[in-house]
Parts: structure tokens; sequence; C-alpha cells
């Protein structure tokens, strides 16, 4: 039968390419060298492994254990997470695109330049290709010594991920001694008032879910904090005709028990839990990523997440731009649900976030993405505009990729069916 014969070859090949775009796993590149491990581990723990990840077109510049633990020894996991991002770059350095740098030096965009935190040059590594042949490495901050030097190649996904290996961390003045607030200092309240949220935060004090807030923390929370004007938006339902229960459910489902950063909830596939869960499916919700913004679903509606208000390891603040209306109290929208992919959109545009990344308002920290060719282009000076540069935007991103593909299969799926019923 060779109808039979060429619908298995097709659906392999088609399987083959849906594989493909799945994208790097830099904890799986790591797990084949034991050397790396701690630096692993830590990117682990500090989910930076997940924002790795979901961005295409990085290098991640790491260290050996022996290198690493001085280094890291006795701080915090927040600490240690800002000074990580020192080592993600936002472009593709393999070694011969590093002996290939224009002039000899160039100044290149880390993730902790996307975390808003970072005056002047501090989010940037300063690459300079020596006569001779050694790269060096070091702060971009003036008067930084270049104190790491290029050892070897770890793997290269060309264009993708480049992971080499630097002799030692590089420390930017102030990254390792900030007074990182510990978790259970934090004060939620005032930090939500300050970010816009003030009846959210003051609804979160009378009913009392601040204290499960409060409890949650140093086990790792996030929370999802919808800004007044949410509260004020058409198709608000009357909160006021909530019981006390009802309200409390409400509010435990803004926060998850879970530390997760941006880059956690772009690569989360799966339903992720609230504090309002009790029984597995209940008081979830689903995120869909289009480039650099994130909506959650929860079954009525879609929230676009605005701002990173607090990313601290265990706590992640964000503010979101509608109430998240669990369907378990406000029942299920006549629209279907969004949780899975829209498999027959003909076109890759997600048509379910609101509002897609470029038209994101504010120069939020979320906004931020690599430079997206793997061309040679030199940086700009970044002093001069490091946010212009922090919201470029990806078109590729993988959410479209993958969406894509799906299309591509179903597609392929469909004429392979149709035509082998012709032909039989
Ligand atoms: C690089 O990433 C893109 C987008 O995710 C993917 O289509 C491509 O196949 C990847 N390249 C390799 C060599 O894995
Ligand atoms: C990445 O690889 C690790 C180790 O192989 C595996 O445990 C983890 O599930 C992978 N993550 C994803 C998102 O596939
Ligand atoms: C390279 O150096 C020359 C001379 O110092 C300068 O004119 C030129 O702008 C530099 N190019 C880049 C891309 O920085
Ligand atoms: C990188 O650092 C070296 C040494 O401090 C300095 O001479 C060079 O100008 C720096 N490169 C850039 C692009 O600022
Ligand atoms: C936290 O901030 C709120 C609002 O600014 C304030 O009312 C409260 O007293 C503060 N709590 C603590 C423990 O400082």
């Amino acid at each position: 039968m060779a109808t039979s014969k060429s619908l298995l070859l097709f659906l392999a090949l088609v399987a083959t390419c849906a594989v493909i775009v799945s994208g790097h796993n830099i904890t799986d590149i790591l797990k084949d060298f034991p050397e790396y491990s701690d630096f692993s581990s830590y990117l682990q723990q500090t989910r930076l492994a997940d924002e790795i990840n979901s961005r295409q077109t990085i290098t991640v510049l790491v260290v050996s254990n022996g290198a690493l633990s001085p280094v890291v020894a006795k701080h915090p996991l927040s600490v240690i997470k800002n000074f990580l991002s020192l080592h993600i770059v936002l472009d593709y350095y393999d070694p011969a695109k590093l002996h290939k740098i224009s002039n000899g030096t160039t100044l290149s965009t880390t993730l902790y330049q996307t975390t808003g935190n970072a005056p002047g040059n501090l989010g940037f590594v300063n690459i300079t290709d020596l006569q001779g042949g050694k790269v060096k490495f070091g702060s971009a901050v003036p008067g930084s010594k270049l104190d790491s030097s290029y050892t070897k190649s770890v793997k290269q996904i060309p264009y993708n991920i480049s992971v080499i290996e630097i002799s030692a961390p590089i420390i930017a003045p102030g990254i390792l001694t900030a007074q990182a607030p510990s978790a259970s200092d934090v004060n939620i309240t005032a930090l939500l008032e300050k970010a816009g949220c003030k009846t959210f935060a003051s609804m979160l004090v009378s009913s009392g879910v601040i204290k499960n807030y409060e409890t949650a923390v140093e086990k790792g929370l996030t929370i999802f904090a919808p800004n007044d004007e949410a509260f004020k938006a058409d198709g608000v339902p009357d909160l006021s005709k909530l019981t006390n229960a009802e309200v409390v459910s409400l509010l435990l489902y803004h926060a998850v028990a879970d530390y997760t950063p941006i880059g956690a909830l772009k690569t989360t596939k799966d339903p992720i839990d609230t504090l309002a869960t009790s029984r597995a499916g209940k008081f979830d919700i689903t995120t869909t990523t289009a480039g650099d913004a994130v909506t959650l679903h929860t079954g009525v509606g879609p929230s676009r997440i605005a701002d990173t208000v607090l990313d601290a390891t265990p706590l992640a603040i964000f503010t979101v731009d509608s109430l998240l209306l669990p369907s378990e109290l406000f029942g299920k929208s006549p629209s279907p649900a969004p949780a899975p992919e829209p498999v027959s959109s003909p076109t890759p545009t997600p048509s379910l976030a609101p509002s897609p990344a470029p038209t994101a308002k504010a120069p939020s920290p979320l906004a931020a993405s690599p430079p997206a060719p793997p061309a040679d282009t030199p940086e700009g000076s970044p002093a001069n505009a490091p946010t212009a540069e922090a919201q470029t935007s990806t078109p590729g991103s993988s959410a479209v990729h993958v969406k894509a593909s799906v299309v591509i299969v179903v597609a392929a799926i469909a004429t392979t069916v149709i035509s082998s019923l012709f032909l039989s």
C-alpha cells in the first residue's frame, strides 16, 4: 500500500519537524558536564534556566564549580540570581565570533540589564579580544578589570544558544554586596500600593488574606496583582455581591505557592495551581506567551501581565491588567476557554493575547528581549540607549514558532488523510 507507506513517512517527517522547534534546554545541556553542576543547580533554583530556555540567541558564560563556590557561598539566592544574570548574554557568541569582535572590544547586554535594576553599564559585559587571541571578559562598568578569560567551548546550537566556559566569574561592582531584602521583611501591602494596586492591597488586608500570602512567602510565592484600573474596567462583576468566603477564594486565586518569575511563566505548559486550589483542576490558571508578553487565562477571560513589581527569589510580584476571574466563581464564558492553543488558527498570530508585545505600553522590564538577528553588528553605546535595546522585539518568538508548526502538522495530516481517502 503505497499510500499508507507515504502517510507514515509524512507523519514521521512532521513529527521530526515538531521536535526540532521545541528549543534548547540548558539543564539538559549541562547535565553531561559535572564540572558545572553548581552553576546548573543555581540556574534551576533561581529559575534562570527557564529564562534561558525561553529565549533565542543567547550565550551562557559558565564557570566551573571550583571557581564558582568561593564567590557565591553564603549569599542569598536573590543575590546569586543577579550575579548569575551577568553571565547570560543576550547575543550569540561562539568561539569564532569572539575572535572577530569589531575593533577588538564590545559591550554586550546581559539578562541583568532586563531586570530594570541595572543603572549605567551594570547590566553589560565587556568582551575584549586581545592581541594574541586571548578573549577577556569583565563588567562594563568603567574602571572594572577584565579578570576573566575564555577557556573553552562547551556547546553550540548555532544562533540559538552558545555555552562557553570562562576562567573566573564576572563580578560587577556592588553586585554581591547589594542589600537584598529578605523575603520575610518585604512589606507586600506597601509594595502593592506603590505599584498602583491600592484596591487589591486593601482587599487583602480587610479579608485577612494578606496573612496567607505572608505565610507562604518563605517557601516561594508569586502574586498577580490587578491594578486599580482593572477593578473599574467594563464587565467586572459586582464584587460586593460575593460572600466573604468567595472574596477570600478570589484573592487566594491571585497567588501561586511557588516562585515563578517571568521566564518560568513563559515555559510553563501545564495549568498552574493557585492558593485557592484545593483539588486538582480547580482554581488553576494557564499561560500563553506571545513574544515577551505573557497572558494568564482563567477560563473566563485573559489577563495580561503588565509589570514586574518585585523579582527576588523566593518572592515574585507582578501587576496584571485585568482581574483573574476563576470559572468556579464566575462561570464559563460563552466563548470557549483559551487553555489549549488554537490549533486551527490559519495564521501564527496569537489571537488570545489582548495586546501583543509590541504595543506594551510601559518600558517594563518584561519587554526586554535579545537583539533578534545573530548578526555581527556592533552594539551601540549601552550608556546611551540601554532601554531601547532592551525593548527590541523578537518577531520569531518560540511560541509563534511552535504554533506555526502545530498548524503545519494539522494541515499536513489533513492533506494526507484526504489524499489517502481519494486514492484508496
Ligand atoms: C533554533 O531555534 C529556532 C526557533 O525555536 C528553531 O526553529 C531552530 O530549529 C533552532 N535551531 C536549531 C539548530 O536547533
Ligand atoms: C530539561 O532537561 C532536564 C534534564 O534533562 C529535564 O529534567 C527537564 O524536564 C527539561 N525541561 C524541559 C522544559 O524540557
Ligand atoms: C572602530 O574604531 C575606529 C577608530 O577608533 C572608529 O572610528 C570606529 O567607529 C570603530 N568602530 C566601531 C564599530 O566601534
Ligand atoms: C573594555 O575594557 C577595556 C579595558 O578596561 C577598555 O579598554 C575598552 O575600551 C572596553 N570596551 C568598551 C567597548 O568599552
Ligand atoms: C506595611 O505597609 C502598610 C502600608 O504602607 C502599612 O500600613 C503597614 O503598617 C506596614 N506593615 C509593616 C509590618 O510595616
